[in-house]
């Protein structure tokens, strides 16, 4: 039992369990491709196309969910890497940029946040890193496409600090830049390396390394690059922030790395020194306290749903991740919310490309469960004898709002049935316009192609065709306070009040400023951002 026990640590101390974010194009997918490359779970880079699907339109979209089945693969990937055993979470972006990619985020322990060196801190990174930080999670910069003409690497730290208000760390820095890209001087090692890429960044890159003095590297570079990367060190030494490992972990500091994904020059440097610096999984908030990865039984939550867009399979994956403990194939489990218990049958993970059933799984893992219709986001499954409950997944502020009802005022009951279903997988949240009287709904998405999502789905699995209207309201607050009157509440010319399934108070708002007119309206009023359902 002991020794099964420091087996248990061993497995949980290697896991290292991230998401990767950024703004569409920055380099998210090839940038996760070289990680496998290197990481020996592919063996040339360019062979994950199957994860370009983010990129279809949603006709294309629907048809490939259903020749796949369902699309699971491209939503957790494990691989090894010098020793260490790392679950890359993906945030879907693009068209299918949804709550569930701010729920993944609840699930990683750390993030990897990709920057476009030409473009810097766009729209969709500020949406995501915003919700790293409320959490608390490390976060690392990777700046990609340093192959190509790009900003000022100093500008861009400070870009960091003024558009996402975090310090930064320069872990390594760049040795010129565009077609004069050859590498990065490694702050943590104290040596340059050069990179050659002779495969088009289809096999690992190699690199000449040394002490920064060395005369070589004059040859080498040149000796103005030469010079110039002397005084940027010497730079660098003297102005920048200290490296903080404490700040670092807490989320206040984040370390930043210079690369070109592309070419897979600074991928092997940054995952060294990712690797090493953040945190294998750390204890989580529970109603019994928090609750550490190495206690003896097992523990989780489910943090995604992902329906079958294919007809003839109904069944869900409902995706879990594994707080404490270790998971076995076939176990027994208290599905606490439900207050029974469920045997996990068929669990599955994914390997590279591959989806293979899973025998064991340790904190840190993410496992996919079949779901007949029991499970619901948030819900806590544990080891039999054992009834704790993990903090809830709190609901994300929807960016775009519909009228919808059905057009058939006798398929009333599905279509209720079919909205209830997929506000319970999380792809919709539901809301009712105060005052209406009228059997309309409202209904809030992150990402729009969800409208198209739940047309579809009502029509082909609910038999139920709606009739839609888009609302222009783009900003939504929660409200808190006690005795809340809807008659006495003052709102703005551009402002509805609604209420959620639970009838608590929201405000949907056209403007992101008549909120801060609302609250001085109403100064007894807390808006919040997000909602942690009851
Ligand atoms: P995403 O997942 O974040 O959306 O980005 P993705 O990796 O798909 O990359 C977006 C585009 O940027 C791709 O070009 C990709 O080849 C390119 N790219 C990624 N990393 C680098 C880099 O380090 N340097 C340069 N110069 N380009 C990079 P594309 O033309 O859209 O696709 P493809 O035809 O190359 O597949």
């Amino acid at each position: 039992m002991a020794i099964e026990n420091l087996e248990h640590q061993a497995e949980i101390q290697k896991r290292r369990t991230f998401a990767i974010i950024s703004h569409p194009d920055a380099g998210k997918t090839t940038l996760t491709e070289k990680f496998l490359l290197y990481g020996g779970a592919i063996r040339s880079a360019g062979s994950v196309k199957s994860r370009r699907s983010q990129k279809y339109a949603v006709s294309d979209w629907m048809e490939i969910e259903k020749q796949r089945g369902i699309s699971v693969t491209s939503s957790v990937l494990q691989f090894n890497y010098n020793g260490c055993c790392i679950n890359i979470l993906d945030t879907p972006g693009h068209q299918d940029f949804s709550e569930d990619t701010y729920r993944t985020l609840v699930a990683a322990d750390s993030a990897v946040m990709v920057i476009d060196a030409a473009k810097g801190v766009e729209e969709q990174t500020k949406k995501l890193f915003k919700v790293c930080k409320m959490r608390g999670i490390p976060i690392f910069t990777f700046i990609n496409k340093m192959d190509a003409h790009g900003k000022d690497p100093f500008d861009l730290l400070e870009e960091l600090e003024n558009v996402l208000g975090i310090r930064s760390y320069p872990m390594d820095f760049p040795i010129g830049s565009g077609k004069d890209f050859k590498g990065v001087y490694n702050r943590r090692k104290m040596q340059i390396e050069l990179f050659d890429d002779n495969n088009h960044g289809e096999s690992i890159a190699q690199a000449i390394k040394g002490d920064p003095s060395d005369e070589k590297f004059s040859s080498l570079l040149g000796s103005s690059l030469h010079e110039k990367l002397l005084e940027d060190i010497e730079l660098l030494d003297t102005a920048g922030d200290a490296f903080d490992l404490e700040q670092i972990l807490a989320g206040e500091l984040t370390p930043v790395f210079f690369g070109s994904a592309l070419t897979n020059f600074g991928v092997e440097p940054f995952l060294e020194a990712f690797l090493e610096i953040t945190t294998s999984p750390q204890p989580r908030q529970s109603n019994l306290g928090p609750i550490n990865p190495t206690a003896p039984y097992f523990s989780g939550f489910i943090f995604k749903i992902q329906a079958n867009m294919n007809p003839a399979h109904r069944d869900r994956i409902a995706f879990l991740r594994i707080c404490s403990g270790k998971f076995e194939k076939g176990m027994l489990v208290n599905h606490i919310q439900k207050g029974k218990k469920v045997k996990l049958a068929q669990p599955q993970q994914f390997l590279a490309q591959d989806r293979v059933t899973v025998e064991t799984a340790y904190a840190g893992d993410i496992i996919g469960l079949h779901d007949p219709g029991i499970f619901n986001i948030g819900d806590t499954l544990c080891s039999d004898a054992i009834n704790l409950r993990y903090e809830g997944i709190p609901q994300f502020a929807p960016e775009h709002f519909m009228r919808v009802s059905t057009l058939n005022a006798l398929k009333r009951k599905q279509f209720i049935k079919g909205i209830t279903q997929l506000a319970e997988e999380g792809s919709v949240q539901v809301f009712k316009p105060h005052f209406s009287g009228t059997e309309e709904l409202i209904i809030g998405v992150v990402g729009v192609l969800q409208f198209e999502v739940l047309e579809y789905r009502l029509k082909n699995e609910y038999g139920v065709d709606i009739k839609t209207q888009m609302l222009p309201y783009h900003f939504i607050r929660w409200i808190e306070m006690e005795n809340f009157d809807y008659s006495s509440f003052k709102l703005t010319s551009d402002t509805l009040l609604a209420e959620t399934e639970d009838g608590d108070p929201v405000l949907l708002c056209q403007y992101e400023w008549s909120i801060k007119q609302l609250a001085e309206r109403n100064s007894q009023a807390i808006f919040r951002e997000t909602h942690l359902k009851a």
